[in-house]
């Protein structure tokens, strides 16, 4: 199976959506478009992603709050006919992740719920600050795990816990955001890997933002056709 590509396009800027969306056309990769709180939230967010056809379409809500909310939320987007995943915070609890996959398939048979597991922004240090005492990968791999009992689609996690989750989850998807080119920073990222070895640990979808909408689109493209080679 040919590994997706998914673009971030954090703005709020539908103009610079459309040039992303231009520029990032090949035939050398599946590519499709993640919108997350930035866009959603914008003005003109969610008209411009309700008029997108034919593309695959990722809405990164990362619900987390009550099973009832998070229900409503789920059915207050039934209008939305295009989206193909939805994702929700896997800490947010077994009821909570219930509630939303009852109601996703009430709305659209055809979505698919992603359980993001921890941020690739946090660190071991970070997680302790919050009261946590496992560690990123034992509290991944917990998640994961009911994550699947619940039978969710699939699983957002950086390309150092994908190599486990590969393992645990065999029919699931795994997404791994925290993606940087060889030679890039961090960013605001923590756990970052390569595309290609993101790829070798298991991910079946490449979610990658800044490294692609920065600069010169089109090259940047070029650079991870190459850096995926
Ligand atoms: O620009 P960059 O490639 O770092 O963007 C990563 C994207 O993936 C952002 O849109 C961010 O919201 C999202 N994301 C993430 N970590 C997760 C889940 C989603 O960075 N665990």
């Amino acid at each position: 199976m040919k590994t997706k590509i998914f673009i971030a396009c954090d703005t709020t800027n539908p103009k610079k959506l459309n040039n992303i969306i231009k520029n990032t056309k090949t035939n050398s990769l599946k590519i499709g478009y993640k919108f997350g709180l930035e866009f959603f939230y914008s003005p003109k967010g969610r008209i411009f992603i309700s008029k997108l056809k034919k593309k695959e379409i990722f809405l990164d809500l990362k619900l987390n709050d009550i099973p009832n909310t998070c229900a409503a939320a789920i059915n207050a987007i039934k209008d939305l006919k295009n989206i193909n995943y939805i994702t929700v915070h896997i800490s947010g609890g077994q009821e909570m992740l219930k509630a939303i996959k009852k109601a996703s398939k009430l709305i659209n048979k055809k979505i698919k719920i992603l359980g993001v597991t921890v941020l690739t922004s946090l660190s071991n240090k970070s997680i302790k600050k919050v009261g946590h005492t496992r560690s990123i990968k034992d509290l991944v791999i917990k998640q994961a795990t009911l994550a699947k009992s619940i039978k969710l689609d699939g699983i957002v996690c950086s390309g150092h816990e994908a190599k486990y989750i590969k393992k645990i989850c065999k029919n699931m998807e795994i997404f791994t955001p925290g993606i940087r080119l060889p030679g890039e920073g961090k960013g605001d990222q923590n756990r970052v890997m390569s595309p290609k070895k993101s790829i070798k640990n298991g991910a079946t979808s490449l979610v990658i933002g800044r490294s692609i909408t920065s600069g010169n689109i089109k090259k940047n493209i070029q650079k991870l056709i190459l850096s995926m080679k």
